[in-house]
């Protein structure tokens, strides 16, 4: 029996890794742009980390955590997000105590959610994220969510919408959280046990219930705009004054709560609004951590980032009809006849991509006839044909594709006159 792939994940084929080495050196360009440094951290932590950075009310680490004991007894969990490691780098690194502050991270690698399989929806997926940490200033998170409508429309999207909320800082969280709770209260019976459970320990996770979603009681949920103490309102109005000084558009939705319990104040997320993406259309999501470096163990500094998946972001550009394959192409292709002219070949390859050419040859002993049509398929400039005759004189013919312009010349003298063209 053939063995197949893990439900939940995908192999990236030549054709398509092309497409991601495109978006991947242009989300590294953008990161130098905003001078954002690269970050990597391992695939898997402490289990402890995900429960006290992500929140153990979570879906995240109440169901989609893929979590092993290894060999020595520990419980480690394959990532499912990036900013809990970065954090917990920061700290242990100890980066706060860097001269140049806030300390400007940024990641891309596989992320792992046991969730259900659709369209969007992955076991392995690949973020790109970002991390400001060591600011409380609201012109970063401005930045941050620049920098991620950059990530899109730097590759040509335009059919996005920002949606913003404050979900304001502790003080205000709480005197919404008893809202939540004497609204909801009444309702109990009605609500999933799952949403019972909440109401307990996260009403707020009460707000993101895909079961009770539809329940009459959600509709009038009190809205965390309304419990906004003086500061987190102030922090809001600056964030969006920053936005509007920058010319950048947004929906403000106090429904927009997130799925990980350490955002405080700014959360956002942005939306692909094209015909044709999928049901899941939110692209990417990030926002302010003011308790989360302090939940690991570190000082109380606060961060600001986002992540976006590489997955959803090649549906938006499918969906846009925005293709960035470039296509394969060669500089040359060698062709040869007889043993004698292989060798003689070998060599002049190895030369030419010691040159800088992109160049190859039929390893298949094919004959001259199909040797071309691999050159043509190929697309290549050049062909470069060593046969038995020209083994004897010690030449190559080079012929220019484009035209059938050709030149017979010393097999020495083929680099250079490749690079000056013929
Ligand atoms: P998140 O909203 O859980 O936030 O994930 C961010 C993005 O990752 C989503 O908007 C989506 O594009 C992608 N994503 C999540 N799950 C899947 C999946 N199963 N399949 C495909 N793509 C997926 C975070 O992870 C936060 N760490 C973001 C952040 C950074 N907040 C502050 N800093």
């Amino acid at each position: 029996m053939n063995i197949h792939i893990p439900r939940g994940t995908e192999d990236l084929l030549p054709e398509q890794t092309k497409t991601w080495q495109i978006i991947e050196d242009t989300l590294k360009q953008l990161s130098e742009r905003y001078h954002y440094h690269e970050i990597r951290t391992p695939m898997f932590e402490r289990t402890e980390l995900f429960q006290r950075g992500v929140g153990d009310t979570t879906d995240i680490v109440q169901k989609e955590m893929y979590t092993f004991t290894d060999r020595g007894g520990r419980s480690l969990t394959l990532r499912p997000e990036g900013t809990a490691s970065v954090a917990r780098s920061y700290v242990q690194n100890k980066m706060h105590g860097n001269p140049e502050q806030p300390t400007k991270l940024y990641y891309l690698g596989p992320m792992f959610r046991y969730e259900r399989p659709q369209q969007g929806r992955t076991r392995q997926f690949t973020q790109f994220g970002i991390e400001a940490i060591g600011s409380a200033d609201p012109a970063i998170d401005a930045e941050v969510i620049a920098f991620a409508m950059d990530c899109y429309q730097d590759l040509g999207l335009k059919s996005l919408k920002l949606v913003l909320n404050s979900l304001g800082d502790h003080e205000s969280r709480e005197a919404h959280r008893q809202a939540l709770v004497d609204h909801f209260k009444p309702h109990e019976d009605e609500l999933c046990s799952d949403c019972q459970m909440r109401l307990e320990q996260n009403p707020l996770r009460l707000l993101d219930c895909k079961v009770d979603q539809d329940h009459p009681s959600m509709q009038n949920a009190p809205s965390i705009l309304d419990y906004l103490n003086d500061y987190s309102q102030q922090y809001f109005i600056d964030v969006k004054k920053h936005l509007d000084a920058m010319g950048i558009d947004y929906v403000v939705d106090d429904a927009l709560v997130r799925g990980l319990d350490y955002y405080t104040h700014t959360a956002f997320e942005i939306m692909s609004e094209a015909d044709g993406f999928g049901s899941i259309t939110t692209l990417s999501g990030g926002g302010r951590y003011n308790g989360l470096i302090q939940d690991i163990g570190g000082p109380e500094i606060s961060g600001i980032g986002f992540a976006l998946s590489i997955e959803r972001l090649i549906m938006a550009l499918e969906a846009e009809g925005i293709s960035l394959d470039s296509e394969d192409e060669l500089d040359c292709y060698v062709i040869t006849m007889g043993d004698e002219a292989k060798f003689a070949g070998s060599k002049l390859v190895y030369q030419l991509r010691k040159a800088g050419f992109i160049v190859d040859q039929d390893y298949l002993d094919k004959k001259m006839k199909a040797q071309f049509k691999a050159a043509d398929r190929y697309q290549a400039s050049y062909a470069i044909v060593i046969g038995e005759s020209e083994i004897e004189q010690g030449v190559a013919n080079i012929k220019r594709l484009e035209d059938g312009e050709q030149k017979t010349i010393a097999i020495d003298d083929v680099k250079a006159q490749i690079e000056q063209g013929l």
